[in-house]
């Protein structure tokens, strides 16, 4: 890192300020306050276009993770008991998805209970490590000095010797005619009325996650796909959670994006609701549409030409060394930052490693290797490490292999709907070391399943390690270390009993 010129003897009121409480600045300015500095956090939440607000904790408490994951559950526990409770000799009387009737404004509004009792919880959390809690939009006047602004419109200062961007993103919004009538995520899980007949835009975990849920919880969903689901992702694992999700009630518009979006009057007691024009012409009617075609860096209002930081054109987010950016005293970490993969808990190791190098003499870089991932779909998806394609492109073909199974998770099995599926996993290793590239695993609990083999990914394992580990039955988590068929063999990779 570049010297940032920080001298304990400094004349600025703060040691650190962190512009963003979310989870990278929550992260960030509880670690450095823990070795003594003296710290502000700002946070200030912009509404939404649609005048959505919400507490401290930034996007993955109010907006994201934790609202997605209880209304994914909410789907799972609906299509468990529709699915599951007769073959399990639970009687009820509600088996089908009709005489099931699910109440968007009581989860709706058990979810977002839980989330203002997280924010309380945040606050004092930050009072009790010493770190002061601005709920006030900063604006850099030059590389010490900011300008913060309140509620009330109130203007003052504040400077300090070192700042840490964690300002996170906001949805990109539909640039089509009528993309303001679409919603986002900011939006959605604090949706006072039932979301209706929905139209999700955008094809990567966002989208299929927000769709997933819905039709799980009983909505007619249909997702606009632009190109191919889930960029990025293992391209066999991608198509199974696209044919799960369409098995199980969700349409797929594929090759389309929508170009306008209208109102439709109100007629006979119904609300108004949206009429949609995709690029192949056709046209079709929602209550909601759900833009989540990406997000954008919310660097834009926070004067960073006053400190000659620039921003990538497009995502607008902030190149960085080491998080330092070209402002040697500004820091920049988490979904602003460019490069770092959009996901809490890689905001939250940033946040903390930079806290130690810069106020603990620690010389640990974050590390953005090999991050674990799950979608939350209704069949989930988690992997860590590269991609059978991303081997490919990195290693060649001729020099990796990759092992595969599908199988039946045992909780699947008394269940005839839930064998038109299979789970899958697969484990792709460098032939000539043995080094496991990646691992993926498409299937219940996959979030779970997945953490530990990130960890064994870290200390970079090879696949006789994997071998070596014993399993635990009956699990699926155990397919993954009983791999056996490559799929250059041909050979059936269908899993048999124990
Ligand atoms: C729908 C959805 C689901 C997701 N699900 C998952 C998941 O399951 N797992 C996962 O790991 N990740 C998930 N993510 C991603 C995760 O939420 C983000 O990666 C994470 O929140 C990024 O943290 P951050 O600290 O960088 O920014 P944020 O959490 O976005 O925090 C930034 C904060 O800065 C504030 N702010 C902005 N500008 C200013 C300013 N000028 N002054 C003061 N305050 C300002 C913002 O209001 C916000 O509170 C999801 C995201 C979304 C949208
Ligand atoms: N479970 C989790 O951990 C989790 C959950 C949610 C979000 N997140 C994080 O949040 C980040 C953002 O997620 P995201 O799903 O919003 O964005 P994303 O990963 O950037 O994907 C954007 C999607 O929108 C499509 N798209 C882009 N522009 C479009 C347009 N103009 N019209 C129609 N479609 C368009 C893209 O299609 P193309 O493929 O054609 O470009 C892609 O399918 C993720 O990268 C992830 O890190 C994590």
């Amino acid at each position: 890192m570049v010297d940032d010129g920080h001298s304990p003897d400094h004349k600025y009121d703060y040691d650190l300020v962190v512009i963003g409480g979310g989870s990278g600045g929550l992260a960030c300015s509880k670690e450095a306050a823990a070795f003594g500095a003296k710290v502000a956090v700002l946070d200030f939440v912009k509404p939404s276009p649609h005048g959505s607000v919400w507490g401290l904790g930034g996007t993955c408490v109010n907006v994201g993770c934790i609202p997605k994951k209880l209304m994914h559950y909410a789907a799972l526990v609906k299509e468990s008991i529709k699915y599951d409770a007769e073959p399990f000799g639970i009687s009820t009387s509600a088996t089908t998805s009709s005489s099931m009737p699910h109440s968007w404004e009581s989860l709706r509004e058990n979810v977002q209970n839980h989330i203002h009792g997280l924010n309380f919880k945040y606050r004092v959390n930050l009072r009790e490590n010493n770190v002061v809690y601005l709920n006030k939009l900063g604006k850099f006047l030059d590389s010490h000095n900011m300008e913060v602004i309140d509620k009330k419109g109130t203007v003052s200062k504040i400077s300090s010797s070192r700042f840490v961007v964690a300002v996170g993103g906001r949805p990109t919004p539909l640039e089509c005619e009528g993309g303001e009538l679409a919603i986002s995520s900011d939006d959605l899980f604090s949706l006072n009325e039932d979301p209706g007949r929905v139209l999700c835009v955008g094809a990567s975990y966002i989208s299929l996650e927000c769709a997933g849920f819905l039709a799980g919880l009983g909505h007619d969903v249909t997702v606009a796909v632009r190109s191919i689901l889930l960029r990025g992702f293992d391209r066999e694992c991608a198509e199974k959670i696209g044919s799960y999700m369409s098995d199980h009630g969700v349409i797929f518009r594929k090759e389309v994006i929508p170009t306008r979006l209208e109102k439709v009057p109100s007629v006979e007691g119904m609300k108004e609701r949206i009429q949609v024009t995709f690029s192949d012409g056709t046209t079709d009617i929602y209550d909601t549409v759900v833009a989540a075609i990406g997000r954008t860096a919310d660097t834009k209002k926070l004067g960073l030409e006053s400190v000659n930081v620039a921003v990538e054109p497009g995502n607008a987010k902030i190149p960085a060394k080491y998080e330092q950016t070209s402002c040697p005293n500004i820091y920049v970490i988490g979904d602003c930052m460019k490069g770092c993969p959009e996901l809490t808990p890689v905001a939250i190791e940033a946040g903390v490693a930079l806290a130690r190098r810069l106020f603990n003499g620690s010389k640990v870089p974050m590390d953005y290797k090999n991050v674990c991932t799950t979608v939350f779909t209704p069949v989930e998806y988690g992997c860590v490490g590269l991609s059978e394609e991303e081997a490919i492109e990195t290693y060649g073909e001729d020099n990796i292999d990759v092992f595969h199974k599908s199988f039946f998770p045992l909780e699947w099995t008394l269940s005839y709907p839930r064998q038109e599926h299979q789970a899958f996993t697969k484990v792709i290793v460098l032939k000539s070391s043995q080094s496991v590239l990646g691992i993926h695993y498409v299937g219940p609990n996959a979030g779970e399943v997945m953490q530990g083999y990130g960890v064994a990914m870290k200390k970079r394992i090879t696949f006789q390690d994997l071998l070596d580990t014993v399993g635990i039955h009956p699990t699926c988590s155990e397919e993954i270390v009983t791999l056996k068929v490559t799929k250059r063999s041909g050979l059936d990779a269908t899993a048999g009993g124990c």
